[in-house]
């Protein structure tokens, strides 16, 4: 997994996902930690949770050598023991695909998350075509064995919106030179509002596809 992550192309949304985050950030599904050097300067500690123990020894490598702060728990994003309110931010980048109860996932980061705080993602999805939507559906439970429990249809906009998070910005598009059935990407920051829960389900802005 680890190689597979590091490449160009990913690099460039890691970069872009971590802009702004700032004070203290869970970041959830953190694998081998290929985000810690592209967490700006105004990060000052990075919680991480990740449930695989093979997982940990490059992430402490990395944050390491470069000199990022972290405080790791072996643990699945379904259930935090983390405090209501705890953090700024909540990273997630290729993570929310394999998390079984997804829908928990984004219940507790909601919670953790302080009023105003920010979830900043990349995911991979449910593609907008119909033909390659069927596809995903199709293919997940395969997908699911042979990539250690990840979806491809998960319509990730609508399932952030869900646990109360609200978008401030997101963008959906096809990556180029990915097979779309694991191509199309949505990249999101989504507030926690002050007052939860709504008493409507207003519509958020800044959905874009490009
Ligand atoms: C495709 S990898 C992405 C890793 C990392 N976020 C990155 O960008 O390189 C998916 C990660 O989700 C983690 N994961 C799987 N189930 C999880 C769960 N229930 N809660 C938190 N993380 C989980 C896996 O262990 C793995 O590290």
């Amino acid at each position: 997994m680890d190689i597979g992550m590091r490449g160009k192309p990913f690099t460039r949304y890691r970069k872009e996902v971590l802009e702004g985050v700032s004070g203290s950030v869970l970041e959830i599904g953190a694998g081998t930690g290929l985000n810690f050097e592209h967490y700006p300067e105004a990060v000052e500690l990075v919680t991480t949770v990740d449930p695989n123990p093979g997982m940990s020894a490059k992430a402490r490598k990395r944050s390491s050598y470069h000199n990022i702060k972290t405080d790791s728990h072996q643990i699945t994003a379904e259930k935090l023991p983390f405090k209501d309110d705890t953090f700024d931010f909540v990273v997630s980048t290729w993570t929310l695909c394999s998390i079984p109860d997804i829908e928990s996932a984004l219940s507790e980061v909601c919670r953790v998350l302080k009023p105003g705080g920010r979830f900043h993602y990349v995911e991979h999805g449910r593609a907008p075509d119909v033909g390659v939507a069927k596809w995903q559906r199709r293919l997940t439970p395969i997908q699911k064995v042979i990539a250690d429990g990840c979806h491809l249809d998960r319509p990730m906009y609508e399932l952030v919106e869900a646990s109360g998070l609200r978008h401030i910005s997101s963008n959906e598009h096809y990556v180029p030179k990915t097979p779309k059935i694991a191509g199309y990407f949505y990249i999101g920051v989504a507030e926690k509002p002050y007052i939860l829960p709504y008493s409507d389900h207003e519509p958020s802005y800044g959905r874009t596809e490009s």
